[in-house]
This record gives structure tokens, C-alpha cells and sequence, in this order.
């Protein structure tokens, strides 16, 4: 991907100027209560920033999937006080996004003051990226700021079409996302390698294909690399694996070794005779998976292999987990190589970025959350990013500006 231009808050004097803030306050909720923090926490700094330098900061993001009408469950009130937490400041939620409500909440506001619109999504025209949705937002405020990263690969009012009607900027998360993403694939220190974990290659199909033409090794684990061990001709007992994938990984493989990318697979396996904590199991090697049994986990010679691949490495990138660590001891891989490459890091021989569904979870059960270069807080925007796709929010920033009205 061609490196992106964008403004960032270098180039934005927001005082006196209302500013609508497109965050990612779609955080996991349970039981009624904020899970995890880390996207409040990691939004937290450009409010500051903004506020403190006067603008008017008018937070808009949706919440779940409410499928374009008021849900009450998924309101952003309750979130917009854990912001107002992580802030340390007021702030103020006003319960509607567009329309009069919202028109006289934001121009009621001072300098410095912050608010919290109401989900997005609560309008269908959020998703379908209606133009006048689009407007409604954009007549709120002077200037867009978009630090919603992880929710950048939706093209949708609040995250593409507004941009088309201000001045528009990228936030600080939006701006280390982006940075820390271009040095681990566009620019990275070489040799770098991609750790890929999952369960299906159906999914991650994309993610592979541009992955070797990107990296110098490509390690494959978690049950999609069962897959990739069948397509070799190996039996896998029950494991889960997609039949109907083996041409495909069998054309990735052909593809790795033409590319000069090494495509790393398990040589040992934990084998379990049944998807549960306690059931009988074993390791042996990839060779030797008896019928009737499932992988799980990599063996500790594959722990071993990855590691001394690490080793030679200066760039790493990780998406999903090498087994089921949800269910240990299944997890002892993925914590084994987790923190080998924490590691690293911490030496400063390895740069590492990991990112995407499981892997924040997978990392933080393996104690090194906060010891990778970077976590990536987004899960779908991350994978199209590996993909190799352009996400239409961050296109969107880079387009801004040009036809609209100078500041
Ligand atoms: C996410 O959590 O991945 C983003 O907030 C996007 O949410 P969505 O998958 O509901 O579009
Ligand atoms: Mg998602």
C-alpha cells in the first residue's frame, strides 16, 4: 500500500473551533460493564489534547450493532462516563447525534468543553453513508478528526462520508496506528516475519496471499495450519481443517516458495482425544497425529523452531493465536512464543506488532500485553490492513481538504 498522507493534529489550531471526534467507543461490555478499557484509555490523550488547546470536542461513535434505530441497551451513555473517568474531566452526554438536540448541545459549548453524542448507528443512514446523515454530522462542527483506526474499514457517515464536508484530520491514535502499521509491513526492518494464527484459512485467505509477498517468513499455527499440514498429505486425525481448502493452501505454499518467503509449519502438535480441559493428550509430531485425535496447541520442538526464527528476525507481526489458549494447558505455545518475542522486544532486537480479534486477548493471557512495540486496539480494520487493502477512513482523510472551504 502506498504510504497515505493525511493531516494530523500538527497542523490544527482547534481553539474556538468545534471539532467532531470520530472515536472507536465500541468497547466490549459485560455483564453491564466495560470489560476493557484500552480504546477509552488510548483515545483519552487526543481529547486532552484537543481540549486543552480549546477546541470544542464533540465525541461521536457507534456502539454495537443497533442495525439503524434507538437501542437502549446500546447507548453511549454509560461509556461516556468511563471517557469522563479516563479523562479526569466532564463530560457532558448529549442524547441524540444529529438534529436539533444535538445542534444546541454543541452550540451551546465553550471552549475546552468535551460531549458525547449519542451512537451513530442508531441511524440507519450511519451505515448506508448517507449523504445527508453525512451532512447532519459535518454541520455540527468547523473540523473532522478521525482517531477511530479500528473502525476505519467502514465506509460510513461518521467514518468516510463526513470527511467529504470539513477539514479533516487525523487523531494521535489514528496517527500511531498508522505509523506503527506502516513500519512493521510498508517500511519494516528486515528480516520480517509474520506470525498467523486462527482457525480457518477461508477467512484469512487475503491476509495470507499479501502476507508473502510482504515478508521475508510466514509462520502458520492454530487450526488453520492443520489445514496446511493436510494439504502436505498428512493426516490429522480429527483436527479442524478445511477440506475444501487444500488446493488453496497448497497454492499459498507454491506461492510462499516462489516469493522466497519461508512458510514455517508445526513439526510437533498437542494432541487431545476430545475439545476439553482435562481430556487425555499427548505430543507428537506432526507426522504421527493419531486418528481419532485433535490438535490443539504446537509442540515445544515447534516452540523451539519459532523461537530460533524469531531470533533472526528485526520485525514481527502477529495476528491470532498459535492454539486454543482459551482452554489450557492448550495455551502453552502461544505463551511460550508470546513471550519469547516480549522478550525480544524488550532487548531491542525485534520490533513487534500484533493486532486483530483474538490477539489482544491472547497476549494479555500470556502476561505481555504491554511488552509488543505495539498492540493494535483494532480486530477487522487490522486484518484488512494486512490484507492489503486500503480502509476507506483512512482514504478518506487523505482525500479531505481539497475542496473544501480554507479555514
Ligand atoms: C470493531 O470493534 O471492530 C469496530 O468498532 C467496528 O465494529 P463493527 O465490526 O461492528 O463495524
Ligand atoms: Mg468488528
Amino acid at each position: 500500500m502506498a504510504t497515505l498522507s493525511f493531516k494530523t493534529l500538527d497542523s490544527l489550531d482547534p481553539r474556538g473551533k468545534r471539532i467532531l471526534l470520530r472515536a472507536d467507543l465500541n468497547v466490549p461490555v459485560r455483564d453491564g460493564a466495560i470489560s476493557d478499557l484500552t480504546r477509552i484509555e488510548r483515545l483519552a490523550p487526543t481529547i486532552k489534547e484537543l481540549a486543552e488547546k480549546g477546541g470544542r470536542v464533540i465525541v461521536v461513535s457507534h456502539f454495537d450493532r443497533p442495525k439503524g434505530k434507538p437501542v437502549p441497551e446500546m447507548s453511549l451513555a454509560p461509556i461516556s462516563e468511563a471517557l469522563a473517568k479516563a479523562l479526569g474531566k466532564k463530560v457532558t452526554f448529549v442524547p441524540d447525534c444529529v438534529g436539533k438536540v444535538a445542534q444546541d448541545a454543541t452550540a451551546a459549548m465553550h471552549d475546552g468543553d468535551v460531549v458525547v453524542l449519542e451512537n451513530t448507528r442508531f441511524y440507519p443512514g450511519e451505515e448506508s453513508n448517507d449523504p445527508d446523515m453525512a451532512k447532519a454530522l459535518a454541520s455540527l462542527a468547523d473540523i473532522y478528526v478521525n482517531d477511530a483506526f479500528s473502525a476505519a474499514h467502514r465506509a460510513h457517515a461518521s467514518t468516510e462520508g463526513v470527511a467529504r464536508h470539513l477539514p479533516s484530520f487525523a487523531g494521535r491514535l489514528m496517527e500511531i496506528e498508522l505509523s506503527a502499521l506502516e513500519a512493521a509491513l510498508e517500511n519494516p526492518a528486515r528480516p520480517v516475519g509474520a506470525i498467523v494464527g486462527g482457525a480457518k484459512v477461508s477467512t484469512k485467505l487475503d491476509l495470507l496471499n499479501n502476507m508473502i509477498e510482504k515478508v521475508d517468513m510466514l509462520a502458520v499455527g492454530g487450526a488453520m495450519a492443520n489445514t496446511f499440514l493436510a494439504a502436505q498429505g498428512l493426516s490429522v486425525g480429527k483436527s479442524l481443517k478445511e477440506e475444501d481448502m487444500l488446493d488453496t493452501a497448497r497454492a499459498i505454499a507454491a506461492k510462499a516458495k516462489e516469493r522466497g518467503c519461508e512458510l514455517v509449519l508445526p513439526v510437533d502438535v498437542v494432541v487431545a482425544s476430545d475439545f476439553m480441559a482435562g481430556a487425555p493428550m499427548e505430543t507428537v509430531s506432526v507426522s504421527a497425529i493419531p486418528d481419532g485425535w485433535m490438535a490443539l496447541d504446537v509442540g515445544p520442538k515447534t516452540v523451539a523452531l519459532l523461537k530460533e526464527k524469531l531470533a533472526g528476525l528485526k520485525t514481527l507481526v502477529w495476528n491470532g493465536p498459535l492454539g486454543v489458549f482459551e482452554l489450557p494447558p492448550f495455551d502453552e505455545g502461544t505463551n511460550a512464543v508470546a513471550q519469547a518475542a516480549a522478550r525480544l522486544t524488550k532487548e531491542g532486537k525485534l520490533k513487534t506488532v500484533a493486532g486483530g480479534g483474538d490477539t489482544v486477548s491472547a497476549l494479555r493471557h500470556a502476561g505481555v500485553l504491554h511488552d509488543m512495540s505495539y498492540v493494535s486496539t483494532a480486530g477487522g480494520a487490522f486484518l484488512e490492513w494486512l490484507e492489503g487493502k486500503l480502509l476507506p477512513g483512512v482514504v478518506a482523510l487523505g482525500q479531505a481538504g481539497e475542496d473544501v472551504a480554507p479555514l
